[in-house]
């Protein structure tokens, strides 16, 4: 059967990076043969200017029947007034809870043509590549209970709850601990276990799942040292295992190590069914960036390299995720940068022009 994928390109510049990955997935079809069923729908706040919501329960159910989901970005200001249970991003989150989408995995990857952009000195962060694997439908993200009340005193409170139960700490550790053994065999767990019960239950039982992997090297670390060791010496990480919160932070920060956002994909992966098959939305680091939507300023290698990664873990696929990943190497090479990254020595292409580039580097290769 031909699998199937949901676009969802959403807000701001998720359009126009998704226009490139249709010019990808075309070409896999044309190339190699790689067919898919393609479909599109709505969320965030295009959905919401159409539907009034940010996700409808019809492009949920979509969502719930692809092999695999695509999703561009979500978010702007133009709705940033809503009430908070209507805005863009409850729109995403409801797509990662429903799905059961507990596992980010948040690459960060220096290539070489990217060194000098990166805003650490090129020696710190040359051949970088660590893996950031945050969990994602739990923590202070979804806990209970949550709100803004009214007090007696006439003051307001604001209430989040940062909650793990044991079953959820089990199996992000369980999916870390085997991406570890098929990197480098370096697994750091991180939390706050010095001040958060929490991190101290996260720690145990991650403690407890080494038994399991024996060539695996397991570290701890708390987050605001992690924080700091990613700025001031990221060779050290291979796979990072944390909470939702954590995971959001500490991603954006390894992400940085590279240069720019506009280059990091990410999966979010559900539990294995009987078929050993996942759940899967695949989305670039980046956010709806509002202020250069629509101007053909965007990169969409963030994108088209989230797509590399859905060939890879939902498609068993991986020698076409790497002719995609060696693509980009390659482009790259040629000097042509969208703005995010132009400079001196390269050349500013646009959007469309990238994906181009990129097209024309794949045929190339066969
Ligand atoms: C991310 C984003 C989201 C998050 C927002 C848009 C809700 O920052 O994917 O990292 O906080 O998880
Ligand atoms: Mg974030």
């Amino acid at each position: 059967m031909t699998p199937s994928i949901l676009l969802l390109p959403g807000d701001g510049i998720g359009p126009e990076v998704m226009r490139e990955v249709r010019r990808v997935l075309d070409w896999f079809a044309r190339t190699r043969g790689l067919e898919f069923h393609v479909d599109e729908d709505l969320v965030g706040g295009v959905a919401i200017d159409t539907h009034g919501v940010p996700l409808t329960d019809a492009a949920l159910a979509k969502a719930q029947a692809a092999d695999a989901v695509l999703l561009g970005a979500v978010g702007g200001p133009k709705w940033a007034e809503l009430p908070f249970e209507n805005q863009p991003e409850r729109g995403l989150l409801r797509l990662r809870k429903d799905l059961g989408l507990f596992a980010n995995l948040r690459p960060a990857l220096v290539f070489d043509a990217l060194v000098e952009a990166s805003s650490l000195k090129p020696e710190l962060v040359r051949g970088l590549d660590l893996m950031i694997v945050r969990e994602l439908t739990g923590g202070v993200y979804f806990g209970e209970p949550r709100g803004i009340t009214e007090l007696a005193n006439g003051e307001r409170r604001g209430v989040n709850t940062q909650v793990y139960d044991t079953h959820e700490i089990v199996r992000i550790g369980r999916v870390a601990f085997e991406l570890a053994r098929k990197r480098h065999h370096k697994l750091c767990s991180v939390e706050k276990a010095n001040v958060m019960e929490s991190g101290v239950l996260w720690r145990e039982e991650i403690t407890k799942l080494k038994a399991d992997y024996a060539d695996v090297e397991l570290s701890h670390m708390y987050a605001d040292n992690c924080a700091m060791q990613l700025v001031r010496q990221p060779k050290q990480f291979d796979v990072v295992v944390t909470d939702n919160l954590f995971g959001d932070l500490l991603s954006d920060c390894a992400a940085m190590l590279t240069g720019s956002l506009g280059m990091l994909p990410s999966a979010s992966l559900g539990d294995a069914d009987a078929e050993g098959r996942r759940k899967a939305l695949y989305e670039p680091v980046h956010g709806s960036a509002p202020d250069i939507a629509g101007k053909g300023l965007a990169n969409p290698l963030a994108m088209i390299l989230s797509v590399a990664m859905m060939l890879r873990y939902s498609f068993d696929e991986p020698e076409e995720a790497e002719l995609l990943e060696k693509a980009v190497q390659r482009v790259l090479a040629t000097g042509k940068r969208t703005r995010d990254l132009a400079g001196a020595g390269t050349t500013e292409v646009s959007t469309a022009e990238m994906g181009e580039a990129l097209i024309y580097e794949l045929s190339s290769s066969q």
